[in-house]
């Protein structure tokens, strides 16, 4: 499976952090967001990654990310003119996703947890159709959600609806084959002028191809598209990591667990960022049995 990472996007919610610098590259407690979905990436098993971001900003991605050799992966970058909707990413990637199958990660959301590599497990072992990820919120106007039947079939996505009818959200990871690209080809720009992701997946719903999975319980998910989300996440990741002495949403972590760098990469790599309690962490990781 592919990987695109969207982390464009003109980060008007969040002036004026945004006014001069990429949402996407704001802490969340100690390292950038970015590193939160490149890591779902990685961990649902893309080994190709296309991050796309606005045309002014993929210096800043390329000098933090490279070319992903690294990491064991390769990363590619391309650029969206302007946000014209999440859908459009796929337009944006289909060169790149070339029939493949395609996992697509919103750079703002985070995923982290015991249970979450096995979720992605299970629904990344489907070869047709699309599966979404949902999680239980208390603010539901603010996603996009998904309401089921009385036994637990998704019956209707709804875009941000006034009046929600479920409190489901469906969280910002999407596995799609190769219709998506046709799909959002199809698509007509929404009220507000985008392209957008719940229109490709009510077209999979439509088409009796949408799987739903709901995240486990010990899995979370947060969207840091808020100050005080944003905040609320760095508080929760600090808490989690010094809980337990190890990283949530490292990259290089991840490509060391997923087999992509051996124990020698990872520790030069946490070599060079020794002088931060994140590189320390790294370290001891590397040095670990
Ligand atoms: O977080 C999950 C939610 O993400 C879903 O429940 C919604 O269905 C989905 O529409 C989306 O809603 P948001 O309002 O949170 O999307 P937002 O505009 O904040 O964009 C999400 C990320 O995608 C953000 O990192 C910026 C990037 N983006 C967004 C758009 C619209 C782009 O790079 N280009 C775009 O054109």
């Amino acid at each position: 499976m592919k990987g695109i990472l969207l982390a464009g996007g003109s980060g008007t919610r969040m002036l004026p952090l945004t006014a001069s610098l990429n949402k996407q590259l704001l802490p969340v407690y100690n390292k950038p967001m970015v590193y939160y979905p490149l890591s779902t990436l990685m961990l649902a098993g893309a080994r190709e990654v296309l991050v796309i971001t606005s045309p002014g900003d993929r210096q800043l991605f390329e000098r933090l990310l490279g070319d992903g050799s690294k990491l064991g992966i390769s990363i590619r970058y391309a650029a969206q003119e302007r946000p014209g909707g999440i859908a459009e990413a796929l337009i944006i990637g289909a060169d790149f996703a070339a029939d493949e199958r395609v996992a697509l990660a919103l750079g703002d959301n985070v995923f982290y947890g015991a249970g979450f590599a096995d979720c992605l497990d299970r629904a990344g072992r489907r070869q047709e159709g699309a599966a979404v990820f949902a999680c239980e919120v208390e603010d539901p106007e603010r996603f996009g959600i998904v309401e089921l039947d009385g036994g637990g079939a998704p019956v209707r996505l709804v875009e941000k609806p006034a009046e929600p009818a479920s409190n489901l959200a469906v969280t910002g990871l999407y596995f799609y084959d190769s219709q998506a690209v046709e799909i959002a080809r199809s698509l007509e720009p929404s009220a507000r002028g985008e392209l957008e992701i719940t229109d490709v997946n009510q077209a999979y719903l439509d088409r009796g191809q949408l799987r739903v999975e709901t995240l486990p319980e010990d899995t979370r998910w947060l969207d840091t598209g808020t100050h005080e989300s944003l905040l609320q996440a760095s508080t929760e990741i600090m808490a989690f990591e010094k809980s337990r002495s190890s990283l949530a949403g490292s990259i290089e972590e991840t490509a060391f667990r997923m087999g992509l760098i051996d124990r020698g990469q990872l520790k030069a790599l946490a070599e060079e960022l020794k002088g931060s309690d994140y590189g320390r962490l790294l370290l001891e990781r590397a040095v670990q049995e």
